[in-house]
């Protein structure tokens, strides 16, 4: 399969009625509706990729003994198309997605998608379901699910032989109820997400399965979402349970967590290459939970906020666990936070420029 065979378009029999589809689009939520097409495409061994199409968006039939609701060997991706004033419609950045499914492929022993495919593949769907792009307001987009699962029916332990890729397409607003109201990050003593040697530097299902009893835990805190650290030391912190995580200090240093046990992410990249633009120095090192919290008592850690596709930039404003609480700055959304989300969101809905060249017309 290569994109220049060209991606067959099988058209829904049943498209949503256009009332409708406004209907949805007027109040989205998150990850709720879906769009009226899917992309799949099959992966034999020994014979490759194969019937890579865009059909109705349907259920799948899988045999109860898939490799993939045992071992749970499946990946996926999460990007978005964004509506700019022009009714042109843009993807942020696919091919660092793109590159991303080939490392996670590799890591769970699944077959690599070529990164052409990959971003053809997202930019077909988009066109084919092209009403279903949002208008710009309240952070609306359409959001992209690339994934990839192992179909092969097999109750033995080893890599499949068997694959699906599959994308859908979800119309979505702001990722937290409150937005860029803020949110609490809940540090839980009790469960870890991933580290060394393991899979947290990719995007596996595994990964948000394991990180599902914090997350309930969290939400049982008053807390929207979970800083999670790192379980060798208990206290370098890695991520949030969907986003990668900043600290601004009073000394102008954006700070991240180095990766490693963390994903990569693509906002977390972007942010760090516009952080000079906004007057902070990035860096790029371990953090400790312990060095985090005395930095909040002293003050010297002004801001902190959250970065991914989902997320885009949400202040933090405190972080709790069982025995402490500390409040972020004011406990207000910081101006630094605010400006770089504002900032990212006008590059990505084509309001400011693309210096980087980051944008992607489908
Ligand atoms: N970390 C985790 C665990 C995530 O789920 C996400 C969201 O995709 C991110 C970080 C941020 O990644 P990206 O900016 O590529 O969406
Ligand atoms: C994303 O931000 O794209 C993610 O995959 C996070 C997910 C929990 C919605």
């Amino acid at each position: 399969m290569t994109a220049t065979q060209g991606i067959v378009v099988r058209w829904t029999a049943s498209p949503t009625a256009d009332a409708a589809r406004e209907a949805k689009l007027s109040s989205p939520g998150f990850g709720r509706y879906f769009t009226d097409h899917m992309i799949t495409a099959t992966w034999r061994t020994g014979r490759g990729w194969r019937d890579l199409a865009i059909g109705p968006l349907a259920p799948f039939s899988l045999q109860p003994a898939a490799l993939v609701l045992h071992y749970a060997q499946t990946i996926f991706e999460g990007l978005k198309a964004y509506r700019h004033d022009d009714d042109s419609v843009w993807l942020f950045r696919p091919d660092v997605n793109a590159r991303r499914f080939r490392t996670s492929a590799r890591r769970l022993a699944m077959p690599e998608l070529d990164e052409t495919t990959f971003v053809e593949s997202v930019a077909a769907l988009v066109r084919a379901d092209e009403p279903w792009v949002p208008q710009s307001t309240g952070e609306r987009t359409l959001y992209l699910r690339p994934f990839m699962f192992a179909t092969e029916p097999f109750l033995g332990y080893r890599p499949a032989t068997d694959f699906r890729y599959s994308v859908i397409a979800s119309p979505v607003g702001s990722f937290f109820a409150d937005g860029v109201q803020g949110a609490r990050l809940w540090v839980s003593d009790r469960f870890a997400r991933a580290g060394r040697g393991g899979t947290g530097a990719i995007k596996c299902g595994g990964n948000y399965a394991a990180g599902l009893a914090a997350q309930k835990e969290a939400e049982e805190q008053g807390c929207q979402q979970v800083l999670h650290v790192d379980p060798t030391d208990g206290d370098t912190v890695a991520e949030s349970g969907a986003a990668n995580l900043f600290v601004v200090t009073a000394d102008g240093l954006l700070v991240t967590p180095e990766l490693g046990t963390i994903l990569p992410g693509v906002t977390r990249d972007s942010v760090l290459a516009l952080a000079a633009e906004h007057g902070l120095t990035a860096v790029e090192r371990r953090v400790g939970l312990g060095e985090l919290r005395t930095g909040c008592d002293s003050g010297e850690v002004v801001e902190m906020f959250s970065v991914g596709t989902a997320a885009v930039v949400t202040p933090v404003l405190a972080i709790q666990g069982a025995d402490f609480s500390c409040r972020i700055g004011t406990g207000e959304p910081g101006e630094r936070s605010l400006h770089i989300r504002e900032h990212l969101l006008d590059i990505q809905y084509g309001r400011a420029a693309d210096r980087y060249g980051w944008l992607h017309r489908v």
